[in-house]
């Protein structure tokens, strides 16, 4: 067995277990919010300390890619002090995103993570499940929670890229659940990554009904939502106004996550809005002031907007406020 270096437990991180179990019963959903900066994490840890709601933040490969996963490691040992000189103690899930490799998520496993995503959805179900028997039989020797993926998501996310959407079959989740041992199931219901998740004229439904097909058939079962960014187009509106180039961007509806937060969805990712604050703040404030060379005058701007942003979901959408 290939020796673990760091424990999550000593980097006072937390598996996602209890906090699923505690989010079905309470009927609110956490919030699952990548980081790849310092900027982007201390936005999470400001909204979610403020607002009292526990946290997975997420690194994907792409992440790891872009910023070195050490760097990133040790980002997330100082965000579990910094909440806490913040003044709360607020759970802290340190998950690997979209893994797609059993030795990927045997490194995050091994280098500290609490939980990590094997997405085999994109293979045949059987190489999917077990790939993902795999991964589960590694993390749980270190109790680390994994997730894994049924159906797949379209849109492009760092290094995941699928033109085309499969809805997931709720006659398959409970073989999946079974065989593998997961201890969440992300699932495809219409959503998809990035800023352009519908063509404008499409209906911008997702299919609750299949989420309530599924619930019927692993009862209690931790549900993930990926793909959960709404485009919202007053941010857009402040790119475009600033120089930006973003047309016909569209995501999913608050209305329908806050929906799915009151059911065993227990985790929702969001990402590319915060990509889109983000951007929108930057925008604005070199437009604003173009003689502006200091880093700390736009980025500053941008991690209070990806602040509100998360506040604004915690509290209006996922309703994981209070719940640390
Ligand atoms: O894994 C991360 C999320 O699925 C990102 O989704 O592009 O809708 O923010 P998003
Ligand atoms: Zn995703």
């Amino acid at each position: 067995m290939p020796t673990r270096i760091i424990s999550y437990k000593d980097l006072g991180l937390v598996n996602s277990r209890e906090l699923f179990r505690k989010a079905i019963k309470g009927g609110y959903a956490i919030p699952g919010y990548n980081f790849n900066n310092l900027e982007q994490l201390q936005a999470i840890i400001l909204a979610c300390v403020e607002t009292r709601s526990p946290v997975i933040i997420q690194v994907s490969k792409g992440a790891r890619k872009y910023a070195n996963q050490t760097l990133l490691r040790f980002l997330a040992q100082g965000a579990v002090e910094y909440a806490r000189e913040l003044g709360y103690n607020i759970p802290i899930v340190l998950h690997l995103d979209h893994g797609d490799s059993y030795e990927l998520c045997q490194d995050c496993i091994n280098t500290g993570f609490s939980s990590v995503m094997i997405d085999g959805s994109h293979l045949p179900y059987d190489q999917n499940v077990a790939l993902t028997k795999k991964v589960v039989e590694y993390a749980h020797l270190y109790d680390v929670t994994v997730e894994g993926e049924l159906g797949v998501l379209a849109g492009i996310e760092d290094d995941v890229a699928s033109e085309t959407h499969t809805y997931t079959q709720p006659d398959e989740v409970e073989d999946f659940v079974n065989k593998t041992g997961v201890d969440s199931l992300a699932i495809a219901i219409g959503t998809s990554h990035g800023a352009y998740k519908f063509k404008p004229g499409e209906d911008h439904a997702i299919r609750l009904d299949i989420l309530a097909e599924i619930e019927k058939r692993i009862p209690n079962f931790p549900i993930v939502l990926h793909s959960s960014s709404s485009i919202p187009q007053d941010i857009v509106k402040i790119i475009n106004d600033n120089g930006g180039r973003l047309k016909d961007a569209i995501g999913i509806s608050e209305d329908q996550l806050r929906l799915a937060a009151k059911s065993t969805v227990c985790k929702i990712n969001i990402d590319s809005d915060g990509r889109l604050a983000v951007t929108a703040a930057v925008r604005k404030a070199l437009n604003e002031k173009p003689e502006e060379f200091d880093p700390r005058k736009y980025l500053g701007p941008a991690r209070d907007a990806l602040k509100a942003l998360y506040m604004h979901k915690i509290i209006n959408v996922l309703g994981s406020n209070g719940k640390a």
